[in-house]
């Protein structure tokens, strides 16, 4: 009988290690779905825009300090100071048109160099089929660019499995309080 050459037992070896490797396969506490079963085959993308309303004067701020450092307030950026929100989303840019839904979590300075947010924070909406599915986004905002980039990185109800990215313009900024109106243009591919 002829040996075995060497490239049929690299061929047997290759096969077995595909053929029992762990995938596809189901455990006790897991198993593997189609795509199909669950409706997730074709995916979309949509395009959300609004204003944000970062209100932090008056006797209704919707963004109020939780935490600051020892040296915060000696740091030209307020570095260390962390703002809970709770802002308005609008359709229009004044805050008496459509509310579209909130913005809820916090933003931290996070740079000694310049004005460099850390944003942390869902997008929850509250209009017809977006109500109470929620997107959220976690990125770094250099608030006096013109545009920031930053990334969305999930997302639940209608927004199950959604990943994109949200560019905010500063609409308006009153420098003697902080009060802003941004804009947001948010771009997520989704099923
Ligand atoms: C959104 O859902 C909540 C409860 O889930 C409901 O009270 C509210 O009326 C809904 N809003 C709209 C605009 O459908």
């Amino acid at each position: 009988m002829a040996r075995t050459k060497p490239i049929s037992a690299f061929l047997f070896i290759f096969f077995a290690i595909f053929t029992f490797s762990g995938d596809g396969e189901s455990q006790s506490f897991s198993r593997v779905l189609s795509l199909g079963a669950k409706r997730l085959k074709r995916e979309k993308m949509s395009h959300l825009h609004f204003y944000f309303h970062d209100i932090l004067s008056g006797r209704n701020p919707t963004a109020i300090r939780v935490a600051e450092a020892p040296s915060t307030k000696k740091s030209p950026t307020e570095f260390g100071i962390v703002m809970m929100i709770d802002d308005l989303l609008t359709e229009r840019p004044e805050a008496t048109s459509k509310l579209v839904g909130k913005a809820q979590g916090f933003y931290a300075s996070a740079s000694q160099s310049e004005l460099g947010l850390l944003m942390t924070l869902n997008f929850v909406f509250l209009e017809g089929k977006y109500n109470g599915s929620t997107l959220s986004m976690v990125g770094r905002n250099p608030v006096m660019e013109e545009v920031r980039e930053m990334p969305v990185v999930g997302g639940s109800g209608i927004f199950r499995f959604a990943r994109g990215y949200a560019h905010a313009k500063t609409h308006w900024l009153d420098p003697s309080t902080g009060d802003a109106v941004v804009e947001y243009n948010v771009y997520v591919i989704h099923y």
